[in-house]
C-alpha cells in the first residue's frame, strides 16, 4: 500500500497539464506563423534557421549550427551579452524578427505575438525553469 501511495505521488508530481483547447489553438496558429510568416522582411521564417520547428539543432544560412529551441522558454529571462540587457522570451523573438527576418515584429499585445510565444513555449513544456541557463 505504501509503495502504491508513493508511486501515485510520483506520477501526480511528474504529470504536466496538456493545454486546453484555447491554448492549443494559439500553439497551432503560432506553429503556422513560425514556419510561414516572413513579417514583411527578407523572406526568411523562424524555421529557416531554427529548423524542424525548433526541435533539434538549428542551422544558419551560412551553415553554422545553433542550439535547438527545445528549452528556450525555460532559460528566459536571460542576460543578452550583445544587447547588454536582460531579455525575456518575447524580447528574444522580437530581436530575431528584427535581425534574422529583417521584418516588423508583431505588436506586444497582438494575437500573433501571443501565438508565436505560445508555440515556442510549448517546446519547453515540462522543462525545469533555469533562468540564465544554456540553450540545449
Ligand atoms: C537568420 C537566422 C534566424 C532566424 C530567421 C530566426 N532566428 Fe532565432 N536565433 C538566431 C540566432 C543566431 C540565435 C542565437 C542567439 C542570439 O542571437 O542571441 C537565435 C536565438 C533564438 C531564441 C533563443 C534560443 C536560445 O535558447 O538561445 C529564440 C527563442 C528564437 N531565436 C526564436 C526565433 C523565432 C520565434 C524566430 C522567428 C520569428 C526566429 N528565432 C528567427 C537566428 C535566427
Amino acid at each position: 500500500m505504501k509503495l502504491l501511495g508513493l508511486s501515485l505521488l510520483f506520477f501526480s508530481t511528474c504529470a504536466f497539464a496538456s493545454p486546453g483547447p484555447e491554448l492549443q489553438k494559439a500553439i497551432e496558429e503560432g506553429k503556422k506563423l513560425y514556419s510561414q510568416e516572413t513579417f514583411g522582411g527578407n523572406g526568411k521564417t523562424c524555421n529557416t534557421c531554427h529548423v524542424n520547428g525548433g526541435v533539434g539543432p538549428g542551422k544558419l544560412p551560412d551553415g553554422r549550427a545553433i542550439p535547438s529551441l527545445e528549452n528556450a522558454a525555460a532559460i528566459f529571462p536571460r542576460y543578452n551579452q550583445r544587447a547588454k540587457k536582460i531579455y525575456t522570451l518575447t524580447d528574444q523573438i522580437h530581436a530575431c524578427v528584427h535581425g534574422g527576418l529583417q521584418g516588423n515584429p508583431p505588436a506586444l499585445d497582438s494575437e500573433r505575438l501571443v501565438d508565436l510565444v505560445s508555440y515556442v513555449t510549448s517546446l519547453s513544456q515540462g522543462k525545469a525553469l533555469d533562468m540564465d541557463g544554456k540553450p540545449n
